[in-house]
């Protein structure tokens, strides 16, 4: 679930007085989180050639921006991976699925940044069972080949807002069946239109799934600084209200009061708004195939890239709690009958750049810093 920051501005009836008190660029530019953004810059500025890797990798998509990596470095050229259970979306995602997903658009990262400096990195997934890391790594000198894909690793966001009205046209689409399969017109598209506006509304009205989302909420420039990950409510605005006590936590828990209801409808909103739909699916559903999907899901980000697309992932269809099971079932019996499994849902087309989201700094996901 991604909160529009400007969504939030009918939880003060005074929004548009305060929209325009916040507009001074001066104040605007203070407010900006830039310990939280400071990944970004930080990343490729180290000499350890896995640090360098490291450091492009936690740019990863990833669920709720929760960063569930932890990254273990052994002697000179290997790298232990593990996911962070301290990280884990109980309700949303009981099983783990999606987190192991985002481990695997790291993974995928990391082996780009690699390549890029002549690196191959050998990994066994998975090599202890489920208990044990997700990944044991070795960084080979001059067995990388670099990927083109990497170029726009910089600029690849998960869409948050509406969609221009821009459709995709069949060459784009072309040009993406490598990466997912592209639904953009007919019965199929208006059924997972459907099933993914359904589920988030379903979601959206089951109190633990939203509040584990609320929880996550990161209020403002020192809350986002704080805590560089989960959903930042960050801006001008957004901390105008929280100052004037008007965009609280507690209000946003509340799914009835006018802020909520109108986050709610802006991602009901975006559903609606595109024009194509992604699919990512795998021959089954182990830790290894999680992986791979999160491993096609990246590439296929950075192809959108590009392509100048916008991509975001809409996952309440996908989820494996009571109140969405029927909205799984459905997306299964629809578009998995050979028996696999759907890993990620997509809305696809154009729209402006998002911002870019926060990040922990790579020192604070080393197991032995
Ligand atoms: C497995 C997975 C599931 C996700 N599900 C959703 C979703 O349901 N809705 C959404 O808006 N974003 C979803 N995201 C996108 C994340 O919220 C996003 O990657 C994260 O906030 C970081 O932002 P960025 O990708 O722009 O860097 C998902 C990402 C992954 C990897």
């Amino acid at each position: 679930m991604s909160m529009s920051r400007r969504r939030f501005l009918s939880l003060a009836g005074g929004g548009v007085v305060l929209a325009a008190g916040a507009s001074s660029a001066v104040f605007v530019n203070t407010r900006t989180p830039h310990v939280a953004l400071a990944p970004w810059d930080q990343a490729g500025t180290y000499e350890d050639a896995r640090l360098h890797a490291l450091s492009y990798a936690l740019l990863a998509p990833n669920p709720h921006n929760r960063q569930p990596w932890i990254a273990e470095l052994v002697n000179t050229d290997g790298v232990v991976l593990y996911r962070d259970r301290q990280r884990d979306l109980p309700v949303t995602d009981p099983f783990g699925r999606q987190l192991t997903i985002g481990m695997g658009c790291f993974i995928e990262l990391m082996r780009m940044a690699a390549a890029e400096q002549g690196y191959g990195v050998d990994m066994v997934l998975m090599p202890d069972g489920d208990d044990g890391p997700v990944a044991r790594c070795n960084f080979i000198a001059g067995d990388g080949q670099p990927d083109p894909l990497f170029e726009h690793v910089m600029e690849r966001r998960s869409h948050k807002d509406l969609f221009d009205e821009r459709s995709v046209d069949s060459e784009t689409e072309l040009q993406l069946r490598s990466f997912a399969s592209i639904f953009s017109g007919g019965d199929e598209k208006r059924l997972l239109r459907e099933t993914a506006h359904d589920a988030w509304l379903a979601e959206a009205s089951t109190p633990q799934a939203w509040q584990e989302s609320i929880d996550l909420l990161r209020i403002g420039k020192s809350e986002i600084n704080a805590n560089p990950d989960g959903i930042d409510a960050g801006g001008a605005v957004l901390e105008a209200l929280a100052f004037a006590g008007l965009f609280t936590r507690e209000a946003a828990s509340d799914i009835n009061n006018p802020g909520s209801r109108d986050a709610i409808e802006s991602t009901a909103n975006a559903i609606l708004s595109a024009p194509a739909f992604t699919l990512t699916r795998t021959p089954g559903d182990t830790r290894e195939d999680q992986l791979e999907a999160g491993r096609q899901w990246v590439r296929l980000n950075l192809m959108t890239t590009q392509l100048g697309m916008a991509l975001r992932p809409v996952s309440q269809a996908l989820q494996e709690y009571e109140a969405v099971r029927v909205y799984r079932e459905r997306v299964h019996q629809q578009f998995a009958q050979d028996g696999s499994t759907v890993q990620m849902l997509g809305l696809l087309g154009y729209g402006t750049l998002p911002d870019r989201t926060p990040r922990w700094p790579i020192e604070t996901r080393l197991l032995n810093a």
